[in-house]
């Protein structure tokens, strides 16, 4: 990416593989100087100079505080977070496991919370700062087999919509993507054909270009984000048969 990018410092999580891993190395790329976060130190290691690996599981409030302050003195003010930490696991019906949707709410909401605790309040005090994080169409309304998933995505897509007007009243700009089916590890184990599926060098290119231009919304790919929403305004008896149609008979 040889575009200049308005950020000198970013902060990515879940930058070990799939979509952060490539938003990480095209920030890069581009001259940022990044901070990568996982939990897997090993995956991190892999990027060379110019990338501070930052070994970090999203769930510990305290570790994550600590994560900001260390990255602020290593690489000075952080102007960009790209928070994309994430699980995802299929959901039979007949197998409901409460501890799997504590383990992704925890994951995929608090530990945006826990991040986002630990950057808003230096960016506020600067008056500058860009926060974002990845949630998914699938928060767009409820889907077979995401029942563990989609509510957290759903809830991260709330959680930009009730920050981002006072934010920016403080000079720190929210933004929510949300990324249809991207080839990654996570949807490695899909068993059901992916409509519209992305790799996910564009999946980031995509994503750093909406940032760079300070969208709220980030959603690709567009066709795919354009026939969900229209399915997201029916009526639910027809949404219903849409779903079941077309994507349980597809199951
Ligand atoms: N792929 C898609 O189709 C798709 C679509 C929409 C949204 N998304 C979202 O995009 C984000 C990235 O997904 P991906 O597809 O790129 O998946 P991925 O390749 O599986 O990457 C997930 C990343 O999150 C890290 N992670 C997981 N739990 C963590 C924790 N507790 N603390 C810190 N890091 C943790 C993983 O590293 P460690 O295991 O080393 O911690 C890894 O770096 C996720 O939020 C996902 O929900 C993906």
């Amino acid at each position: 990416m040889a575009q200049a990018l308005p950020w000198k410092t970013a902060w990515v999580t879940g930058a070990s593989t799939g979509i952060g891993r490539e938003i990480v190395l095209q920030l890069m790329a581009a001259g940022v100087k990044v901070a990568a976060s996982a939990r897997s130190a090993e995956k991190l290691g892999g990027f060379g100079t110019g990338v501070v690996p930052i070994p970090l599981d999203v769930t510990d409030a305290d570790a994550c505080a600590a994560a900001a302050g260390r990255i602020e003195s290593e690489l000075g003010p952080i102007d960009l977070v790209v928070f994309g930490a994430g699980t995802y696991a299929p959901v039979a019906i007949d197998s409901i496991d409460p501890k799997l949707f504590a383990h992704t709410m925890e994951t995929n909401y608090i530990g945006v919370v826990n991040c986002l605790a630990a950057v808003a309040p230096r960016m506020m005090a600067r008056g500058k700062g860009q926060i974002s994080w990845i949630a998914s169409v699938a928060g767009f309304m409820g889907l077979p087999k995401a029942a563990a998933y989609g509510p957290t995505k759903a809830a991260l897509i709330n959680l930009a919509e009730c920050l981002a007007p006072e934010m920016k009243l403080k000079g720190v700009r929210i933004s929510v993507i949300n990324p249809g089916f991207v080839a990654t590890p996570l949807t490695a184990q899909n068993d059901f054909d992916m409509p519209f599926l992305m790799q996910p060098d564009e999946a980031a290119r995509r994503t750093i270009a909406g940032l760079a231009e300070g969208r709220f919304e980030i959603a690709y790919p567009r066709r795919f984000v354009v026939i969900l929403r229209i399915l997201r305004a029916l009526p639910y008896p027809l949404f219903f048969r849409f779903i079941t149609r077309f994507v349980l008979k597809a199951a």
